[in-house]
């Protein structure tokens, strides 16, 4: 990959991917971007797809090769917020979402070189900066150590998770569940699983984690999030607001997530005009290495029940399962875990494509009162009488895609 920062305000980069593949997937090679890069937004900015071709492309990219090594230095932070450096692979992240991640980042794993590891994002280097000098504030709500991290000002600027503050977990400030959904230890993690499954496609914050950073209270690692100005949480308001779209968004990342705890609290809301934009946060309980206990709070909301747009179809074409596992498998996600977001994925893409809503493939995920397992449960039984255990990612996906197939029509 290649950088160059244009005179005052754009950064283009090319993509060393194979002709064929970008040609086969229609990745487009070349990105401009608005420099300073922001924070990833659900909307990239309108520029962000420049097709580009001939001499003036070339003379662009010698622009780029000639940055000195502070420019490139720069550039480097910069595209940081546009990818993520997990363990020693680059993902191609959120900035980008509307290129059609997972596909860029199949066709880029391993022909990127690795980013300085002190690359990190702005909000990265403040947060833990500022959790280092002891501006975080409990939050007072949950049955989490989550903290506020606040800048100078006193503004709120992330969220901080410290591991041994979950619930359940030894140093858990609250004290209020002794028996969390999923063992305490793993959430951090989660929340950044969450943040790169998600593509950009639903809006998670940024979240990132952070290793022994220093405290009052000694080391801590935990995950930061950006904070995100809101108006409340969905549950303050009547769910008629509620932008359609914004909603099948954030029922596929439950859905690939097998999100357990989806309640009204853990979505943020924005005003916008007579309607409200969601934001959802609080990925602690996703990724379980069983099927049992997915907790929807939109199921029973009017839009779960619309057809998909064509915006979103397409978008569930290019989820990539195999590439998500194995961006899972970076973080350190068990193999088991995995398979959880391998069969909810093949569900739902299958079932999106025979034009099913979310409502109806949510119905498949979720047991009812009389707890009998649940259609994707009965289906994975079916597929896997001896159980998944034993089979890798790969064997998983090829089977039950098979299987869902012919059983759902
Ligand atoms: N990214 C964010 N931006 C703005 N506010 C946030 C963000 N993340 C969390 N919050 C606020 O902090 C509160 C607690 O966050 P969160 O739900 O993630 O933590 P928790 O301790 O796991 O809570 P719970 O008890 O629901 O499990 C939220 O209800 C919300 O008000
Ligand atoms: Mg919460």
């Amino acid at each position: 990959m290649e950088v160059s920062q244009q005179p005052q305000t754009v950064l283009v980069f090319r993509l060393d991917v194979e002709d064929l593949v970008a040609d086969l997937h229609n990745i487009p090679k070349f990105f401009f971007f608005q420099e300073p890069i922001r924070t990833p937004t659900a909307t990239p900015p309108a520029e962000i797809h420049v097709p580009l071709d001939s001499a003036a492309l070339w003379d662009r990219l010698q622009a780029i090769t000639s940055a000195n090594d502070a420019q490139q230095s720069t550039i480097w932070s910069s595209l940081r917020s546009g990818f993520c450096l997990l363990k020693d692979r680059l993902y191609y992240l959120n900035a980008l979402a509307a290129l059609s991640a997972s596909l860029l980042q199949k066709a880029t794993q391993n022909t990127l070189p690795n980013l300085p590891e002190q690359a990190k994002t702005e909000f990265e280097l403040k947060a833990r900066e500022y959790i280092e000098n002891d501006q975080i504030v409990l939050c007072p709500e949950g049955v989490g150590g989550t903290y506020f991290i606040q800048d100078p000002d006193g503004e709120k600027i992330g969220i901080f998770k410290p591991v041994d503050e979950e619930p359940g977990a030894a140093n858990n400030p609250k004290k209020l569940v002794d028996t969390p959904l999923l063992p305490a230890g793993g959430g951090a993690i989660r929340e950044v699983a969450a943040f790169a499954l998600d593509h950009g496609f639903a809006g998670v914050p940024p979240t990132y984690l952070v290793e022994d950073v220093p405290t009052r209270f000694g080391p801590k690692t935990g995950s930061i999030q950006q904070f995100i100005p809101n108006d409340g949480e969905s549950s303050s308001v009547g769910y008629s607001s509620f932008i359609t779209e914004d909603v099948h968004r954030i029922g596929i990342l439950d859905i690939r997530l097998f999100n357990m705890d989806r309640n009204g609290e853990n979505i943020l809301i924005s005003r916008q005009g007579d309607q409200h934009h969601l934001i959802p946060i609080d990925h602690s309980y996703i990724l379980p290495p069983h099927l049992n206990g997915a907790y929807y709070e939109w199921m029973y909301w009017p839009q779960a029940k619309r057809p998909f747009s064509q915006e979103t179809l397409d978008f569930l074409n290019k989820i990539d399962p195999l590439a998500d596992a194995e961006l899972l498998r970076g973080l350190g996600i068990p193999e088991s875990n995995i398979k959880t977001m391998v069969v909810t994925t093949v569900l739902l893409q299958h079932c999106a494509s025979i034009g099913k809503t979310l409502f109806e493939i949510a119905s498949m995920m979720c047991r009812d009162l009389s707890q009998a397992p649940s259609r994707l449960e009965n289906l994975v039984e079916t597929a896997f009488p001896n159980s998944m255990e034993e089979l890798d990612v790969a064997s998983v996906y090829a089977f039950f895609r098979s299987l869902v197939a012919k059983e759902i029509k």
